[in-house]
């Protein structure tokens, strides 16, 4: 069985300045709080939380708590949730992706100008709930052609993106919406890193016999590495870690490539690869041994 890591595979720079940026406000801070779990991996989450870095879901977590920092994860928030921290006494670390900051940017800008704001993407997901609140969550939110179809015409829009989109969808759905307005402006706002792993994924997708995605269930960009993968491949396997699957079940395969979403650690991809090797190895060890009983 020969295995093959994707480029591009986990842990991306947001995700990653994040994590660093906890770990060292918790240096200085005496007490600091996550605004939601910093990634989407329930082993980076509890390694934070033994560090002392407490998740909390929502405003009211935060009421009658003792103040201290408040780490804003990658994924961003609205800006009216910020003032309220604030105004509870709580220190900001802001650690939302710059790629993220700059959709909020752009969202900002053009409402007050007075176009309405078309965000592609999945409406619950906290990025997107983020970005409407920098547009006092006026924006219309899309994520299927029909979707797009059904709104309504308009004079003057701004589409972005959520950051982690699929680019062949984002480019789908903002050519039905661009026909919805006299004047359109079209900001393709998913991140190199999402793009560079998207494309990594298809060719590599393309040439083993099985796929393994690593990443969290809720995680978004895993999902959609995986449903890269399966427009290429028919075997794709979308686990949170390697111990998921029987090795047995892998074993009938020659090539097996591996991804792993943004919010994935390296060592979640090791430990698959480490896991897979070494039961080579004791194939073949069982293989040497029954051949000599044979004998
Ligand atoms: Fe940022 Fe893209 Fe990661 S927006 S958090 S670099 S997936």
């Amino acid at each position: 069985m020969e295995v093959i890591i994707s480029k591009n595979a986990g842990f991306c720079f947001g995700v990653e300045r994040a994590i660093n940026t906890a770990l060292k406000t918790i240096e200085n801070e005496e007490i600091v709080y996550s605004y939601g779990p910093l990634v989407h991996n329930q082993q980076v989450v509890d390694y934070l939380e033994d560090k002392g870095i407490i998740t909390v879901d929502s405003i009211e977590g935060l009421m009658g708590k003792d103040t201290g920092a408040v780490i804003i994860r990658s994924h961003g928030l609205p800006k009216h949730t910020i003032e309220e921290i604030e105004k509870l006494g709580f220190k900001i670390v802001d650690c939302t992706c710059p790629f993220v900051k700059s959709v909020h940017n752009k969202v900002s800008e053009y409402s007050s100008k007075g176009y309405n704001i078309i965000i592609v993407g999945d409406k619950d997901h906290p990025e997107v709930i983020g970005i409407n609140g920098w547009c006092d969550n006026q924006a219309y939110i899309v994520n299927t052609i029909e979707d797009a179809k059904n709104l309504d015409f308009m004079d003057k829009i701004c589409i972005v993106s959520q950051t982690t989109n699929n680019i062949d969808k984002f480019t789908e759905i903002s050519k039905i919406v661009e026909e919805k307005a006299n004047e359109a402006i079209i900001f393709n706002t998913i991140c190199n890193a999402t793009r560079l792993r998207q494309e990594s994924v298809a060719e590599l997708a393309k040439q083993v016999d099985a796929m393994i995605v690593l990443g969290g269930n809720n995680s978004s960009n895993t999902k959609k590495l995986a449903d890269i993968s399966r427009i290429y491949n028919d075997n794709v396997y979308l686990l949170e870690s390697i111990s998921e699957i029987s090795l047995q079940e892998l074993n009938k395969f020659n090539k097996i490539g591996i991804t792993a979403g943004a919010s994935t650690p390296d060592w979640i991809i090791k430990e698959a690869v480490r896991v897979m090797e070494n039961f080579n190895k004791d194939e073949m060890m069982e293989a040497i041994d029954s051949s000599f009983k044979r004998i």
